[in-house]
């Protein structure tokens, strides 16, 4: 399995919950490398644009407002299978459902604050990296 990166959003509630360093621990405990690190408060165009496959769901404006209320830290991540490996030390996207020793099992109770936004994809990663790293 080739080198990887993944891009990922350290939310609002977890930075308001002073919950940064032990979530950017845990991904490099498990061996994966911090090859950009960022902090910004995201515009709600952004936000807007990030989510934009969410646009018709209900949950939408609550989504926006939720991640652009306050800093967050933006960071791409390296390492063999990086997207998947990434996605399995977040847990699932509910964090009622997800399995505790995940972030979101760990430290979340609802949606939407679920601490954590992780790439999906490859793919997705990179066009993430361009739209938050230029
Ligand atoms: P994230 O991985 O950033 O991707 C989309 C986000 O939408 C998700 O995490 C949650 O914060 C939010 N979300 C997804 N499903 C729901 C839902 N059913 N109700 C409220 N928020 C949701």
């Amino acid at each position: 399995m080739a080198m990887e990166e993944t891009f990922i959003i350290i939310k609002p509630e977890a930075v308001a919950k002073q919950l940064v360093g032990e979530i950017l621990a845990r991904f490099e405990r498990k061996g994966l490398y911090i090859k950009k690190l960022g902090v910004t408060q995201i515009e709600e165009e952004v936000a807007r644009e990030h989510y934009a496959h969410h646009r018709d769901k209900p949950f939408f404006p609550h989504l926006i407002e939720a991640m652009t209320c306050g800093p967050v830290i933006l960071a791409v991540l390296e390492g063999e299978d990086a997207v998947a490996q990434v996605r399995n030390i977040v847990g699932a996207t509910d964090p009622a459902k997800a399995a505790p020793g995940t972030i979101r099992g760990d430290f979340a109770l609802r949606l939407p604050y679920n601490m954590v936004h992780a790439a999906d994809s490859p793919d997705n990663a990179q066009a993430e990296i361009r739209r938050f790293f230029g």
